[in-house]
């Protein structure tokens, strides 16, 4: 009986280990998609970096919003110059070399847009000009999203 009960325990957690038929948690074959944006395939960390940009650049967003809501044009300045430039993710040579043009363009001009923008909230910016230039600077985030998105290398 013990043995009976220990022989199932056993093969329902070999089951869920492997997956049981038809509930795998792999992600739907493309075909399937709907999404039609273009796929830029990427090696997991090329893309896990890419990723941490784009989060950091998420953090940027939500820094400036608060550092503005809270009349704290410092920390909203501070927000804005960590996604300046020095942190592009596609200064990584490798990278730069597989993202298509209009990509790398779109990228640069976002990261100047957040170095301009702490420029701006240093030089004494009032609140209004500086939510006018984050609502052009987050228009590109929109419009690269629009276009692309991003897969691993199988
Ligand atoms: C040059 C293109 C481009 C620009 C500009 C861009 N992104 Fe992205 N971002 C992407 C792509 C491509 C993905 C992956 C989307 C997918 O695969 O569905 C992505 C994903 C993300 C993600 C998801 C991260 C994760 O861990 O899954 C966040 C958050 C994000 N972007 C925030 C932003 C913000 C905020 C901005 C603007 C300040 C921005 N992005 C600008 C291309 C861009």
């Amino acid at each position: 009986m013990r043995v009976t009960l220990i022989g199932v325990c056993v093969g329902i957690v070999g089951m869920i280990a492997l997956g049981l038929p038809g509930s795998s948690t792999a992600a739907p074959p493309h075909e399937s998609s709907t999404d039609m944006r273009q796929r830029l395939i990427f090696a997991p960390t090329q893309r896990d970096m890419i990723l941490t940009e784009m989060r950091l650049m998420l953090g940027s967003v939500s820094g400036i919003v608060q550092g503005l809501a809270a009349d704290n044009l410092s920390a909203a300045e501070k927000a804005a110059r960590t996604s300046g430039m020095v942190h592009a993710a596609d200064t990584d040579p490798q990278i730069k070399t597989l993202l298509p043009q209009q990509f790398l363009e779109l990228a640069r001009q976002t990261h100047r847009g957040f170095d301009k923008l702490a420029d701006q909230i240093k030089a004494g910016s009032s609140r209004d000009d500086t939510l006018r230039g984050l609502a052009k600077l987050t228009g590109n985030c929109v419009a690269c999203h629009a276009m692309y998105r991003l897969d691993e290398a199988r």
